[in-house]
């Protein structure tokens, strides 16, 4: 729980810096807290809480069923089953309100650029933008809202609990194409899924893999 409330608490932080810019927020004076010695301190009005963060698409869709789609990188894991993710007012939210649902799908490289554009414009103020970039769907089987094709990597989602901004969705089916597949498991290195980089404000492909999680520490264990 504690885990939760600190994760919480960093994401809410973060959700403010969407109605301004990066500048105003590290232009903030805060002398509310203790200094560390020989380091630079921020104090806590800066863009970066955990980047790098994920980068995904919130897909929706409207009360007369027509899809739309915003970009979200304030987003996160809950347990093994849960997606939360900060969200400011937006038509995705209006959306979320009358369907419940949403399908959550991951941005790689090869989607990059449309993705950015539905961080740009709102549904709106372009009714189409899904189809202004070319990019089709198709109806979840599983939930209410529309599964981009493009994507190859989509999670649909059941809205849980949607307060105060958070979002938490309820993941009942996680779906992707057989080429970013290795062994029947999502490869990363196939999926080339990016990452948004709060501090430089850019988009980073993810890195190799650099070593076992659970394993490498191993070496400290006393019967090692
Ligand atoms: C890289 C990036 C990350 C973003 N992350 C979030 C986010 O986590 N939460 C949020 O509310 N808005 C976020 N936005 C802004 C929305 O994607 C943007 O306002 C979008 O136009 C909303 O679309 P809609 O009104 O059609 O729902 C992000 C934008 C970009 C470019």
């Amino acid at each position: 729980m504690r885990k939760i409330t600190l994760a919480l608490t960093a994401i809410l932080a973060a959700g403010c810096v969407f109605n301004t810019t990066y500048e105003e927020e590290t232009s903030v004076t805060d002398d509310s807290y203790m200094r560390v010695e020989g380091r630079k301190n921020f104090g806590s009005s800066h863009a970066l809480m955990t980047t790098p963060q994920p980068c995904v698409v919130i897909a929706t869709w409207d009360r007369e069923h027509h899809p739309n789609v915003m970009v979200a990188a304030w987003a996160g894991q809950l347990g093994a089953t849960e997606v939360i993710i900060s969200l400011s007012q937006h038509k995705t939210t209006e959306n979320l309100e009358a369907s419940k649902a949403f399908t959550l799908s991951f941005v790689d490289r090869n989607t990059l650029v449309q993705s950015d554009y539905f961080g740009l414009v709102s549904g709106k103020l372009v009714a189409d933008k899904i189809a202004r970039v070319g990019f089709t769907v198709t109806s979840s089987p599983n939930v209410n809202a529309p599964i981009i094709n493009e994507y190859p990597l989509t999670l649909e989602c059941k809205v849980r609990s949607f307060k105060d901004g958070i979002l938490i969705g309820e993941v009942v089916n996680m779906s992707a194409e057989e080429r970013i597949l290795t062994g029947g498991k999502v490869d990363l290195d196939k999926l080339q899924p990016v990452v948004f980089d709060a501090s430089a404000n850019v988009y980073r492909a993810v890195g190799e893999a650099v070593g076992h999680a659970w394993q490498e520490g191993k070496v400290y264990l006393d019967n090692q």
